[in-house]
């Protein structure tokens, strides 16, 4: 089928081109989560420097969770956005005193937790757990929205729901983690924003947005 087709491309093109990141490396969701926290508003080049520190000075949950705040903040001295930090050492300690230190192994139990939305917590799910559900960030939606001619504005709330239906049909089961970083991946190196190189790509037979000549129409972004 078209979706099982677009999956297994993009795992083939992910093994061949992915990037060496640490994050990548483990199935720890406590190191899964400190990645997508740090992630969530800092380019990766950016925010390798403060992943290797966290785990370095924090290489567990409790160890974490008992740092003093003001050590943490230290740590996240100029990734900015502090609330993320603070978010995080509080869902450390509510880990720690409410799950003995134990991670949730599921979407629905992670998405209780105060930092983790519905991207952290697809990801620590799909990543750690194995979990079959899409992960959605801004790259996810333009490859979607460029490969299967979807027109919806990702402005617009509502949108969601219309590519989070469409990514969850493509997830395999037998490697969501793969297939959800692959797709990540794509969308930040391949088919990127401006100028993607559409002459050397895997999907170009099947990409919508190439063959109606809408690459630079796709995605559909209300300025708002
Ligand atoms: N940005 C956010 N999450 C990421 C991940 N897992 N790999 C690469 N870049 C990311």
């Amino acid at each position: 089928t078209t979706h099982s087709y677009f999956g297994q491309t993009l795992i083939t093109w992910y093994g061949r081109h992915k990037r060496a990141l640490p994050w990548r490396d483990t199935e720890n969701p406590y190191f899964i989560w400190l990645s997508e926290v740090i992630l969530q508003q800092t380019r990766v080049a950016q925010g390798l420097p403060y992943y290797q520190r966290f785990v370095e000075t924090y290489p567990t949950v409790q160890d974490l969770a008992a740092a003093p705040q003001d050590e943490v903040l230290r740590l996240w001295q100029g990734l900015g956005y502090y609330s993320r930090a603070r978010n995080m050492h509080h869902t450390a300690q509510l880990v720690v005193a409410q799950y003995g230190g134990i991670f949730p192994d599921n979407y629905a139990e992670l998405i209780k937790l105060k930092g983790v939305g519905s991207y952290t917590a697809a990801a620590i799910a799909s990543f750690a757990f194995k979990e079959q559900v899409a992960v959605l960030d801004g790259n996810v939606f333009r490859v979607l929205a460029r490969v299967f001619g979807i027109t919806d504005d990702i402005a617009a709330p509502a949108s969601r729901k219309v590519f989070q239906k469409l990514a969850d049909t493509l997830v395999p089961a037998d490697e969501p983690d793969t297939f959800n970083q692959a797709i990540m991946e794509f969308g930040a190196i391949q088919c990127i924003p401006v100028m993607p190189d559409c002459m050397f790509c895997p999907l170009q037979q099947t990409c919508f947005a190439f063959n109606h000549g809408m690459v630079q129409e796709l995605p559909v972004k209300s300025k708002a």
